[in-house]
């Protein structure tokens, strides 16, 4: 009985922690709980209300009672006949053909690997989003329980899958009770892919009766495999070295830039083919620094009904007798996939068309407008008060660009020619991705409604609040496209709100898709930065593919704010059992040290550099884009190098009178002001026996929000920054109101630049819109030498190289060591950052 508790204690502190598909029980030393009455009831409740199922024999069903005293009473019965007639040998046979180990004490136990819990399913993730989980699907778990013998209830028939049939929707599956076609790791939460003998292998423990029917069915489905992995992800005829990327809820691109730059010095060429953003300065910063990308500024609802229509278009147009699911569809890259069809002209082409194109110079008469061609295509109805539905960008004959209209397609029906035109072209430079174009899609969601910042959050269902509607449109969109792997970020909220149910539900839908997955927490300034900042990242991976494992730290960190206590196991990091040698960490003055000074009233947005590069990160920060992409730099002669965004937030006069009373020196703020006393508590009040100053404008020095912040314990307003310091997190404002911004030694806020730094944006990227927005845009990016330490980490996966499975080292020196920039004479690199500066 003290080891049942223990085990129901256990299944308590898993169930706190919350798996959502699936729990795995512990099996090990269990020491002896100290359990209440009142807690053992709710635990044995609990207990009851759980599924377990042995891997191939035997279902628990606490609901019937009558059946499990008989059968408890029976297998008592059994046991002690065995024990007293000595024959503990033939007990172990017997027990095996039933698919039972013994403890080996009088309390006898059920040592179960799977276990499919499909109330807490319900409770993690609502019940509607359970329902959509299969109920016949269970998952291998490596680790075991304990559980006591009186819970088995009958037989049942649990076969293994290959997830390369379920990926693709197996039809039929083999007859069974359950199945599984994945394993549970309960470190990174993570659901991977089992080796093609895991039905052999699994079995191992169970049944005899069922290794049988495991042989014989996993024989089956390794032949079925085969085809359907070619299916799955029919990979093979592609070069392993040409990816594309979908990077949603782009912004300004940091983390498809970090990402394409770690999977480059892989070797792998993973291009940003498609960004969307809904807004229209992030877009054009995107547009800017990555010319090649397909860059769409609209709301990513928008460009999932879209991108559905676009396929109803390629059907109709292009590949009318090819079916475009991707079970059969062969992934094409920017071939003309019909040739006939693209080079050839339809008969039947409505009769205004014929005309018009024959006669090219005529321009419209009064009234009349003809379309010359279809420039651009768009869903319009998610944010718009319009009608839903497709618009075509159309330019008119004898007119320009500027003069485009959209045009809804029911206005079109008389431009077949033109639609068809427009589509063939489109589908052959990939405008827009079909299921099985996409290899890898990125990005980070907004889940503004999970923010802690957020007064108004829905506690009870985050996932009813419109501000986090986008993690379903994220999945919708990974759902209909079927890329090879995923790689979503997001803020920490989404596993410290509500139990986590966010991050729960973003990787419960990747797990019903059938996707492996993993999940983890990494630090930025563990990649070599001056920045705490830790985000949550979600790997994707179909069946057929290596699921990437998380980079290790390359830094040691200067630790700012706390990990929540439920996932300490999904952080990305050393625990105090190893030693690794870290570079040590970065601080403000190791990426800022070399820019030029400038004014609160900077209004440039381009400058020169005036200082060479001082230290390592500051070299590497100003190198070229291909020199960052592990490209030997050209040879030709550098012109001026142009420093970019390098101006603050201008502060309104009297916050710059303010931040001019600041002291310069390390942990000023505006307690350093006149007037402003510091109790024995370290609050702060107004200091009565000095009077109150008050500034040119008549405003007060010292503001009354800045004494009452976080209950006058806050030193952060009008905190100055030191050089030997990092910062928390760098945000997307620059008010000095109630953070700590101020530069060290200039009577200004950090610098759009500055902060682009301590992202690790390279210096060659420019930003677009208002300086506001721009802050905003870096603020909100992921960091990118995060990124880019993952986009390596995928670059090995892709080609099978993983050093490890769930988490690896970066190289040593990592980037630098694996860059030819690097591997240049160092006098070289020198003369290069000479010429620059
Ligand atoms: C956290 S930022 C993404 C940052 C980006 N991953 C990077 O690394 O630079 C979230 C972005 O989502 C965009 N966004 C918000 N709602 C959107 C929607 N419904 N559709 C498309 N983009 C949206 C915002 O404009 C913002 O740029």
């Amino acid at each position: 009985m003290q080891s049942f508790l223990a085990s129901l204690c256990l299944k308590q502190r898993l169930l706190k922690d919350g798996h959502i598909v699936t729990q795995s029980i512990i099996h090990g030393k269990l020491t002896t709980p100290r359990i209440t009455k009142e807690t053992q009831r709710i635990l044995e409740k609990r207990q009851k209300s759980l599924l377990h199922a042995q891997l191939t024999t035997y279902k628990h069903k606490w609901t019937t009672r009558l059946i499990t005293w008989v059968t408890v009473l029976q297998l008592i019965r059994t046991v002690v006949q065995i024990i007293w007639a000595g024959l503990l040998s033939f007990s172990k046979v017997l027990m095996k053909v039933f698919g039972l180990l013994l403890n080996g004490s009088s309390d006898q136990r059920i040592r179960s690997r799977l276990l499919c819990n499909n109330n807490f399913l319900s409770k993690a993730i609502g019940k509607e989003e359970a329902k959509k989980h299969e109920k016949k699907r269970i998952f291998y778990s490596e680790v075991k329980d304990n559980n006591p013998l009186d819970c088995l209830t009958g037989k049942i028939k649990v076969v293994y899958v290959p997830s390369a049939r379920t990926f693709n929707g197996a039809k039929s599956l083999p007859s069974c009770d359950y199945y599984y076609d994945m394993g549970y790791n309960y470190a990174y939460s993570t659901f991977y892919d089992l080796p093609a003998d895991a039905g052999a292998a699994s079995s191992d423990e169970a049944s005899t009766v069922c290794n049988e029917v495991n042989a014989i069915q996993t024989a089956s489905d390794q032949s079925d495999q085969k085809s359907e992995t070619e299916t799955c992800s029919d990979n093979s005829s592609i070069s392993k070295s040409d990816l594309s990327l979908l990077d949603l809820y782009s912004g300004c691109g940091g983390m498809s830039t970090g990402l394409s730059m770690g999977a480059s010095l892989s070797g792998v060429n993973l291009l940003t083919r498609w960004a969307i953003d809904l807004n229209e300065n992030a877009c054009k910063s995107l547009r800017f620094n990555h010319p090649e990308t397909e860059v769409r500024n609209e709301a990513a609802d928008d460009f999932l009904a879209l991108i559905k229509e676009w396929r109803k278009l390629c059907q109709k147009y292009v590949e009318p007798d090819d079916c475009f699911d991707i079970n059969i569809r062969k992934r094409t890259r920017g071939g003309v996939p019909n040739a006939h069809l693209a080079n050839g002209r339809i008969k039947n082409a409505a009769k205004n068309e014929e005309e018009s194109s024959s006669d090219d110079s005529k321009k419209p008469g009064k009234g009349v407008f003809e379309v010359e061609k279809l420039v651009g295509v768009r869903w319009v109805g998610s944010l718009e008060k319009k009608k839903k539905g497709l618009e075509f960008k159309v330019r008119w004959k004898g007119y320009g660009e500027v003069d485009d209209t959209w045009e809804p397609i029911d206005n079109l029906s008389d431009c077949q020619e033109r639609l068809r035109d427009f589509v063939i072209e489109g589908k052959r430079k990939q405008i827009l991705p079909l299921p099985g174009d996409v290899d890898v899609i990125c990005g980070g969601p907004p889940c503004q409604g999970a923010s802690g910042f957020n007064r108004y959050r829905n506690a009870t269902a985050p996932l009813d609040d419109p501000r986090n509607h986008q993690m379903v449109v994220y999945m919708d969109i990974v759902n209909f496209l079927k890329p090879r792997f995923i790689l979503m970020e997001n803020v920490v909220d989404i596993l410290k709100f509500c139990g986590g149910l966010l991050g729960r539900y973003a990787l419960s839908r990747l797990v019903n898709m059938h996707y492996q997955a993993k999940l983890g927490m990494l630090v930025a300034g563990c990649y070599g930065l001056p920045q705490f900042r830790m985000r949550v990242f979600l790997w994707g991976a179909c069946p057929t593919e290596k699921l990437p494992p998380f980079p290790m730290p390359t830094h040691d960190v200067v630790v700012r704010g706390n990990i929540p206590a439920d996932w300490e196991r999904n952080v990305v990091a050393y625990d105090e059992t190893h030693h690794p040698e870290l570079q040590k960490a970065l601080v403000l003055g190791d990426a800022l040290s070399d820019l030029p000074a400038v004014e609160n009233s900077e209004r440039r947005d381009e400058m020169e550099y005036l200082k060479a590069p001082i230290t390592d990160f500051q070299q590497y920060i100003r190198l070229a884009k291909e020199a960052l992409n592990g490209a030997v730099p050209s040879k030709r002669k550098k012109q001026k190098q142009i420093l970019f965004d390098h101006r603050p937030l201008e502060l309104n006069v009297d916050d710059y009178q303010r931040t001019c009373r600041i002291p310069k020196k390390k942990g000023a703020n505006f307690r350093n002001l006149e007037g402003v006393r510091v109790r024995l508590d370290k609050t702060v009040e107004l200091d009565q026996d000095v009077k109150r100053v008050y500034l040119p404008s008549g405003k007060p020095l010292v503001p009354d929000y800045a004494i009452s912040f976080v209950g006058g314990r806050s030193t952060k307003p009008f905190g100055r920054l030191w050089w030997d310091e990092t910062v928390p997190t760098v945000v997307g404002r620059a008010e000095p109101h109630n953070q700590i911004i101020l530069h060290p030694e200039q009577d200004r806020v950090l610098t759009i630049r500055e902060n682009a730094r301590l992202q690790g944006f390279p210096d060659y990227y420019k930003l677009f819109g208002s300086v506001k927005q721009r802050y905003v845009q870096v603020g909100n990016a992921v960091a990118v030498p995060v990124a880019r330490a993952l986009g390596y980490a995928l670059g090995l996966a892709v080609q099978q190289q993983c050093p490890g499975d769930l988490v690896m080292e970066l190289p040593h020196n990592f980037p630098q060591s694996l860059m030819a920039a690097y591997k240049q004479v160092p006098n070289e690199i020198a003369v290069d950052v000479e010429e620059q500066s």
